[in-house]
């Protein structure tokens, strides 16, 4: 180094050569230091600690096995079974039934897949099952009884640690009987412990390692020490927890730290009027398009009459596409045939209010279409997302509630089951319930509907999906008093024009055409549902 400096010393001054002979070692030494090979961990969720459940829990003790007991049929009845099936509701022949409470029936969808294929399907689909189940297994799920009469105070829950942060235990101590020296100990396997202060009289052996033992032979001093204790997370791994074992020389105790990122907002200016909602501020309207630029147009029309600056965004995969041009309007134009769910998935992402109102694109909208009562329940509940009332020229309302149940069926899948109807009113909404599946209508908060989705791979039928795969992401509700027209879907056979015919050719297959067969598939590989049940 020093004689290639001096070399260099042509251009370069002594004292600069100097600093440079001394600087240049530094710098790599601290560079060596800063980047020196992290530890070695593997980024996977860690097991739990054996022996944590006692397996005797589900069988009945042999202790208590003279006593005898009867089966109360009505409550099995409602306990999971892990071995679902699908039929159809024997219906009752009374007038309307249809219309009142829907038609039942029942898909089983492995047929779906062609049979010499299922063996091979099933094989993947339990391989990606297997590698879904371990990514969302957390350790906070895991069953853990506590035992009768401890002599052990900790924190049941509530403890919380940054990832490789440090915090103090709360709660711990021993309350015991008289004895020569009072030993209590810790473990973890994700952390490790330490104590933040030194109390006297007590020995800490293991201080920094992933189990300390404290003892002491005055148990007063022994539970001060005990208000010192450290946790610190070593393993880097976000949204799990550690399983902390506390133990006296004849008790165990088992409590877990959660070991996550503090939840970073996203939130929305919504503008400064205190009043009442400013809907261009607060609400997007997104739609998709596909040929029918009529229909378009009038559903345009129809919400500049209410709502003159509220940005609309217009997914389009038309073959040959038209302008769509105006104020507050964006066109996003798509590959020829992308798909229903692809346009809603387009038309979301480039939402920036903190709402969106999803329509398709033959509504219209009217004065009973106030999207200020969306956005007062959307403000005023935790609902995620809320659907209004579309109305047929008939006069008919449609508010497509749902209700979606998923229940254990083992391995060969899960049964899905939807229900039309609601699970509750909302207090101070008296139009409003709470439900899993409402109509294309709905008013959604941004950051949770981008987060559920929409699949792209439901190109031509889809609606249901997207709430199936938003089941506990999104808590949904539904308003019968907000209402939007719905340009006629029955029309004429001689009254349909060419567009009209071609849009129905790709909107509506028929039933021998294969995205019925692709939706069944989604079903059951991605969904790992093996049948499901509807009215
Ligand atoms: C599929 O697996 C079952 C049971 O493992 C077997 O009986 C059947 O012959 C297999 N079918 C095909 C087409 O490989
Ligand atoms: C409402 O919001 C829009 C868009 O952010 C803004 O241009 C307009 O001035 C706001 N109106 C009122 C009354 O605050």
């Amino acid at each position: 180094m020093a004689s290639h400096c001096l070399r260099a010393g042509m251009r370069l001054s002594k004292k600069l050569c100097g600093f440079l002979v001394l600087f240049v070692p530094l710098c790599l030494l601290c560079f060596h230091i800063y980047t020196k090979p992290a530890s070695v961990v593997n980024v996977w969720n860690r097991e739990v600690p054996k022996g944590l459940l006692d397996q005797t829990v589900f069988q009945p003790s042999e202790k208590l096995s003279h006593i005898p007991f009867k089966w109360k049929d009505e409550v099995l009845q409602l306990l999971p079974k892990n071995s679902c099936k699908c039929e159809a509701e024997a219906t009752l022949n009374i007038p309307f039934r249809q219309e009142l409470f829907g038609k039942p029936y029942a898909v089983d969808f492995a047929s779906a897949v062609s049979v010499s294929q299922l063996n091979e399907t099933k094989r993947r689909r339990d391989e990606e099952y297997k590698k879904f189940k371990m990514r969302h297994h957390n350790p906070t799920d895991v069953l853990i009884i506590a035992k009768a009469n401890s002599p052990l105070e900790y924190p049941t829950q509530g403890v919380e640690v940054r990832p490789l942060k440090t915090v103090i235990i709360p709660g711990l101590s021993l309350q015991d009987f008289l004895k020569k020296v009072y030993k209590v100990s810790l473990s973890a396997n994700k952390g490790t412990f330490n104590i933040a202060a030194e109390v006297e009289g007590v020995t800490v052996k293991g201080a920094g390692e992933e189990r300390i033992t404290l003892s002491s032979p005055n148990m007063d001093n022994l539970n001060r020490q005990l208000q010192f204790v450290s946790y610190t997370n070593t393993i880097f791994h976000p949204n799990t927890a550690d399983i902390v074992q506390f133990q006296s020389d004849e008790h165990l105790a088992t409590f877990h730290i959660k070991i996550r990122h503090p939840t970073v907002p996203k939130m929305y200016d919504t503008g400064s009027s205190n009043t009442k909602y400013n809907i261009s501020a607060l609400v997007t309207i997104a739609t998709k398009t596909f040929l029918r630029y009529d229909k378009l147009q009038n559903l345009i029309d129809s919400i500049r009459k209410f709502y003159p600056t509220v940005t609309i965004i217009i997914a389009d995969d038309s073959e040959n596409p038209q302008k769509v041009e105006g104020p507050f309007i964006e066109h996003y134009i798509m590959p020829f045939g992308k798909g229903w769910f692809a346009g809603r998935n387009l038309a979301i992402s480039q939402v920036t209010t903190k709402y969106v109102l999803w329509v398709d694109d033959d509504f219209i909208f009217s004065p009973r279409t106030k999207i200020e009562r969306m956005v007062d329940v959307l403000e005023r509940t935790t609902l995620d997302l809320v659907g209004g009332a579309v109305r047929e020229i008939t006069g008919y309302y449609t508010t497509y509630r749902q209700k979606i149940s998923v229940f254990p069926g083992g391995k060969e899948g899960d049964c899905l089951m939807t229900r039309q109807g609601y699970h509750h009113t909302i207090n101070g909404f008296p139009n409003c319930v709470v439900t899993d599946g409402v109509v294309n209508f709905f008013l959604a908060r941004t950051d949770k509907i981008l987060q559920a989705g929409f699949d792209p791979r439901l190109s031509r039928i889809g609606h249901l999906e997207f709430f199936i795969d938003g089941l506990g992401i999104l808590h949904v509700g539904s308003c019968d008093d907000v209402i939007v027209d719905h340009a006629s879907k029955i029309q004429l056979p001689w009254s349909k024009t060419e567009t009209d015919k071609e849009y129905a050719k790709f909107r509506y297959p028929k039933s021998s055409d294969n995205s019925m067969v692709l939706r069944h598939i989604l079903f059951y590989f991605k969904n790992r549902f093996k049948c499901m049940t509807g009215n």
